[in-house]
């Protein structure tokens, strides 16, 4: 034992182990064999598996595997406490919530040394981050809760939810998942992953001394299989997913069409950019902090360290340097920075990825220190000398593996940090706020960090861009993940036919004499088919009015690439944009009469004229919309801001209602356009011609071609182009047709697009409630959170 002189001359670390005395005892309790918490009681444990302490493999106790009956109990239980659960308003919930968090708090060393032993991560990470983050999260919900009948007074909750969670933040994930579907007036069925359920276990103890009551929050354990009946239970109105991508398309696929709401938190390959003008070593701490927190088990770790040329070496040699001082040991040393990894399994696929690094002539390299014996441990890894395709720069690791590669200039760190399938965050350094206020919004991923890293709150949400995912945790935006506007709940059971009224004659509509077969509308100009077929369109009375242009696939590509070319849209000023829309609503108010008399002749609607008039006034919305969508600035506890930014989704493709051909396209594609994206439209089946009319118009609008862009045609087959192509970022299907609109959520698992599709049920365009207001708002765009610490 050294003398407390010699360790001051040596400066070395003792050994400082946290005690497991409470965590075991607490096992004891429980004869380390768990059933499953449904109705706030415990089943008997029948079919169990092990689970295991990481960091020397050693059993810690026995867990269920649920059935599918106990699935099925769990989701009745959750039904039958849903309504009591609501009636106990926002005040009552809040109360619930509060004490969550302080029970959280009160007995939170047990549950850090609990969560490091079945995960083994470091005692100081879920002392220090996971559990405080955990309990903020329940206050901050207890706060929405409260705040519900003011702040959501147009919303309910949306009923029963299924909530899947991974192994890297077991107790953490639980809080962002259970936190706001409690606050909300949801009731829940949980599942942790298999490899860590054991503080979701005692989490379901302090419901109860919550005073959460029976059935609101039901615990099932267990692999895949219990997660697969979660999906697809029919009594799930809701599904939250945080874990592989892979399994987030399965359960994309698995919900189609059924009309769950869906919020999924995927993978990530997050890039870390180091500009030569940042403080180098502050840039290495935030770099510790972004790939080696939690074993780099992080779904937003920046696992792609990018550095500009010139201090590229310099920076390669600090981070050796620091890597060298990274303490790899148990999990249980307050001292050490690296536990162990959740599984050897995982251990093997770390290696598996690094060892075809080498093969492929990447350098590998890691820090002279010793692998812990037993259980599984992967050492700090630098990788350098990757191609930026190769397997390593591209597929989520999920462990210490840094992957280092430089840039030259900001606009090529921009396009190396988007050269990912994933977008789920990012972190730039540099001693420049205008660099920093310039690359962020570049980089197409939900959380940028401005010289700081993994940083969290409750207030401020977190989801990704592309195949990263979609919905939001945290804040208000999170909030709305876990409720339905009641204007939903209003919608017709099926598309409102028009009220028939005397239909005036074709002949009779001057612009209409002359035989005109209008064709496509790709990048601002007209475009004949490529397949040069047309189909016939025939008036409510039964006579032919016009063909028109039968689009296929290779248009819609065109229209596509003619959208992408189209970027300035996005990048215009609001200011902009709002006076584009006020222009078409002002031209097409001049021709009312005419499109009047094309309305009443495709459809025999009385009431054209209100449509147009209708038309008019939702530009005017959303043109007024264009420049007040603005996003916040929250206050995280930090010295510094985090700003939502609301971004433009980026190209929608738009399959627009049959029923009021005009209205119910200009509801659809003047948000989105309003918003900042560029649009494909494929404009009602039945009656196109409305929306063809437009052409002039948006010429004579100073709409920059390629910003919408107009196919006509079948409206399935060019659903399923738009939905399966990769560079199209959402599609929004709306035209009643069930098998249609399910079929756009299949094919959209694939890119992990977002949807919006309105199923069987016809929505009344002309109410604004149904029509209008924040719902749209939310589907046009994607929520970007900026975190801008300052201080020297
Ligand atoms: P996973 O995605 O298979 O597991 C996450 C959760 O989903 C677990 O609770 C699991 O039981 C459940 N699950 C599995 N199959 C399911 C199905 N068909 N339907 C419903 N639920 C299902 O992740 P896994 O296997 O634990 O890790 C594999 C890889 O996934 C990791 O190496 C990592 O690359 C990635 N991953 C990414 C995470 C992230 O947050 N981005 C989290 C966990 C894993």
């Amino acid at each position: 034992m050294p003398t407390i002189k010699e360790i001051l001359q040596t400066m070395d670390y003792g050994p400082a182990p946290e005690s497991t005395k409470e965590a075991q005892a607490w096992l004891d309790q429980h004869g380390r064999r768990f059933g499953l918490f449904i109705d706030n009681a415990w089943t008997e444990a029948a079919e169990t598996f092990g689970s295991f302490n990481p960091a020397d493999g050693s059993e810690l106790a026995q867990v269920s595997q649920a059935s599918a009956d106990d699935v099925e109990r769990a989701v009745a239980a959750a039904r039958r406490a849903q309504p009591g659960w609501v009636a106990m308003g926002g005040h009552g919930r809040a109360k619930v919530l509060y004490a969550l968090a302080r029970l959280l708090q009160k007995h939170s060393r047990l549950f850090a040394v609990l969560e490091t032993l079945d995960n083994g991560k470091t005692i100081r990470e879920t002392r220090d981050a996971d559990l405080p983050l955990a309990a903020r999260h329940f206050y901050h919900h207890a706060g929405w809760a409260q705040l519900q009948s003011e702040e959501f007074a147009d919303y309910r909750a949306v009923g029963v939810v299924g909530q899947i969670v991974p192994w890297n933040f077991p107790l953490l994930m639980l809080a962002w998942k259970i936190a706001p579907a409690l606050a909300a007036g949801n009731t829940i069925v949980f599942k942790p992953a298999e490899f860590t359920s054991l503080t979701a276990l005692l989490f379901a103890e302090i419901c109860v001394q919550a005073g959460v009551p029976a059935g609101v929050v039901n615990i099932v354990t267990g692999d895949g299989r219990v997660g697969e009946a979660i999906v697809n239970h029919p009594g799930i109105d809701k599904l939250a997913f945080t874990g592989s991508t892979e399994v987030g398309r399965i359960i994309r696929k698995a919900t189609a069409g059924t009309g769950k709401k869906l919020s999924l938190e995927l993978g990530g390959k997050s890039p870390f950019i180091v500009f030569e003008d940042a403080d180098l070593d502050a840039a290495v701490e935030g770099l510790v902090d972004s790939i080696w927190f939690n074993q780099g088990q992080v779904c937003c770790a920046g696992s792609r360290l990018m550095v500009q040329e010139s201090v590229y070496p310099r920076f390669i040699a600090k981070v050796k340097a620091r890597m060298q001082n990274l303490r790899v040991g148990s999990p249980l040393d307050k001292s050490n920075d690296i536990g162990a990894l959740v599984d050897p399994v995982q251990q093997q696929r770390i290696n598996g990825l690094v060892e075809s690094a080498r093969a492929e002539g990447c350098e590998i390299w890691q820090p002279s220190c010793e692998m812990p014996v037993g259980g599984s441990w992967f050492l700090p890894t630098l990788i350098t000398g990757a191609s930026t395709s190769a397997a390593v720069a591209q597929t989520e690791i999920f462990g210490p593996v840094l992957v280092a590669m430089s840039f030259r200039t900001p606009a090529e760190a921009v396009q190396l940090a988007n050269n990912t399938v994933y977008g789920l965050a990012a972190c730039v350094w540099t001693e420049s706020i205008s660099l920093a206020l310039d690359v962020a919004p570049a980089i197409k991923a939900g959380v940028v960090w401005i010289n700081t890293a993994n940083q969290f709150d409750a207030a401020c949400g977190f989801g990704g861009y592309k195949e990263s995912g979609f919905g939001r945790e945290g804040g208000k935006e999170g909030m709305y993940e876990y409720l339905t506007p009641l204007a939903e709940d209003r919608r017709p059971a099926a598309p409102l036919a028009p009220e028939k009224g005397k239909v005036k004659p074709v002949e009779e509509g001057v612009p209409f004499a002359v035989d005109r077969t209008a064709k496509l509308y790709i990048g601002g100009k007209q475009a004949r088919p490529d397949g040069a077929y047309s189909r016939a369109i025939n008036g409510a009375n039964g006579a032919f009015l016009a063909d028109i242009g039968e689009g296929n696939r290779k248009d819609i590509r065109n229209a596509v690439e003619a959208a992408h070319k189209a970027a300035g849209w996005s990048k215009a000023t609001a200011h902009n944009r709002a006076q584009v829309l006020y222009y078409i609503a002002e031209n097409l108010a001049v021709r009312a009469d005419e499109f009047a008399a094309r309305i009443a002749a495709q459809t025999g609607a009385k009431n054209a004229m209100q449509e147009v008039q209708a038309s008019v006034e939702r530009l005017f919305y959303w043109a007024a919309w264009a420049d007040k969508h603005d996003g916040l600035a929250h206050q995280p506890p930090m010295h510094g801001i985090t700003v939502a930014l609301n971004e433009p989704v980026g190209v929608i493709g738009i399959v627009c209602p049959n029923e009021n051909p005009l209205l119910g396209f200009i509801s659809l594609v003047a948000p989105a356009l309003a918003l900042g994206n560029r649009v494909i439209a494929v404009p009602s089946e039945a009656h196109p011609l409305s929306a063809l009319d437009l052409y002039q118009v948006l010429d004579t609008s100073d709409l920059p071609g390629g910003a919408l862009n107009i196919v006509t045609g079948s409206a399935d087959e060019l659903a399923r182009t738009l939905a399966s192509h990769f560079d199209v970022d959402a599609v929004w299907r709306h035209d009643g047709s069930a098998e249609g609109c399910a079929e756009v959520e299949r094919l959209s698992a694939e890119s992990l697009k977002r949807t919006w599709t309105g199923g069987a049920k016809g929505r009344d365009w002309f109410d604004a409630k149904q029509a209008c207001g924040k719902t749209v708002l939310q589907h046009a765009t994607q929520v970007k959170n900026v975190w801008i610490p300052y201080g020297v």
